[in-house]
């Protein structure tokens, strides 16, 4: 009997993968950048168990037995079966797969990247495969194959056919920038309504806009990110970071019929950081939400004690809410009236 277990954490994109231009392969119209969190924070953990007792493969998710047939779950384990040495006596040998994520599945907080890039690994790992493991995880979930790397990763989209130079590769490692934080805000920790895949699928069949975005600005700007990385010239990477986002969600409503992953809350958060970014006369903290509500800040160290308490100012928690915010929307005509007022006085 062979036993693995591995930990992959999420990874948060800066430059967005949003379209791909081959549905099988998973492969991307656009390169993309993530920093991989930390270890110790949101993670996916996967154990195999490879034995010839075992009468069939089985893989449970958080508890719940997943079919093995779906056609992700197979190609991972085909491609990695590729690479293993044929004469491995235990190949044939079948597996129980148990994986959890500790934070929300998903729920637009990156749960398929930490899922897909563990499960690789930890296959690798039980069949002694090294390499770039990178375009495997791929196969599982595009985001997926950042999440084999720790620290700024970029996944390049690669222009084969074939898929085989659509990998991701370390821009930094985790120690190039250590003052750098993520504040993950969970907004809504429900199952998003429509999933990334479906949703991206739907933007390349009728986004004009996802089209100038891949064509036009995502190289430019992913050569721009990358310095910004490796200066670690964070005004430069907070308003790419931002600028990113926002066109990736004006392409999600470009689509049609258009995806709506942001509510009042999120956009709540993202005038508020304008603001508090205006009112420090310099850029403090930059946001980015993928598929889902929920933001994520990227800031430096020793702003996250101040924007933690604006936040918990702003946003106080359900038991304390206040008049000011009730349930999950923010009335505009309350953000006009009050919002500033109340943010003029707390950000000085
Ligand atoms: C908005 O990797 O979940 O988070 O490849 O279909 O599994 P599939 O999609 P997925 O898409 C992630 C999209 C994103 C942006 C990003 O992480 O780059």
């Amino acid at each position: 009997m062979k036993i693995v277990t591995a930990v992959a954490p999420v990874n948060i994109a800066v430059i967005k993968y949003w379209g791909k231009r081959d549905e099988t392969l998973i492969l991307p119209i656009n390169d993309s950048i993530s920093a991989t969190l930390s270890l110790e924070h949101m993670c996916a953990k996967t154990s195999i168990v490879c034995s010839p007792d075992l009468t069939e493969t089985k893989f449970w998710l958080n508890g719940e037995l997943q079919p093995t047939d779906s056609k992700r779950f197979q190609n991972c384990l085909r491609e990695i079966k590729k690479l293993v040495n044929p004469n491995l006596e235990y190949l044939s040998w079948n597996l129980s797969i148990c994986s959890e994520n500790n934070f929300p599945t998903a729920a637009g907080l990156a749960s398929s990247a930490a899922g897909y890039a563990c499960l690789v690994y930890a296959l690798a790992k039980i069949y002694e495969i090294n390499g770039n493991i990178s375009s495997i995880a791929r196969m599982g979930s595009g985001s997926a194959c950042r999440s084999i790397f720790g620290g700024w990763v970029r996944w390049q989209m690669g222009n084969t056919t074939d898929g085989s130079d659509s990998l991701a590769v370390q821009i930094a490692p985790e120690t190039h920038w250590p003052e750098m934080r993520v504040l993950v805000l969970v907004v809504n920790d429900k199952t998003k309504t429509y999933s990334s895949t479906s949703g991206m699928k739907t933007s390349v069949e009728t986004s004009t806009l996802l089209k100038h975005r891949a064509a036009n600005i995502v190289p430019q700007r992913t050569k721009e990110m990358i310095t910004a990385i490796k200066n670690k010239d964070y005004k430069t990477f907070a308003k790419l970071t931002m600028q990113d986002s926002n066109q990736f969600h004006a392409v999600c409503l470009d689509t049609y019929p258009p995806c709506f992953y942001l509510n009042d809350t999120s956009r709540a958060i993202i005038e508020l950081i304008h603001f508090y970014n205006q009112n420090k006369g310099e850029t403090k903290v930059a946001y980015t939400f993928d598929a889902g509500p929920n933001a994520c800040l990227y800031l430096l160290e020793k702003d996250v004690a101040e924007v933690i308490a604006m936040i918990n100012y702003v946003f106080p928690p359900t038991s304390l809410k206040s008049d000011y915010f009730k349930g999950d929307t923010v009335p505009s005509k309350k953000l006009d009236e009050e919002f500033t007022e109340v943010l003029s006085k707390h950000c000085q």
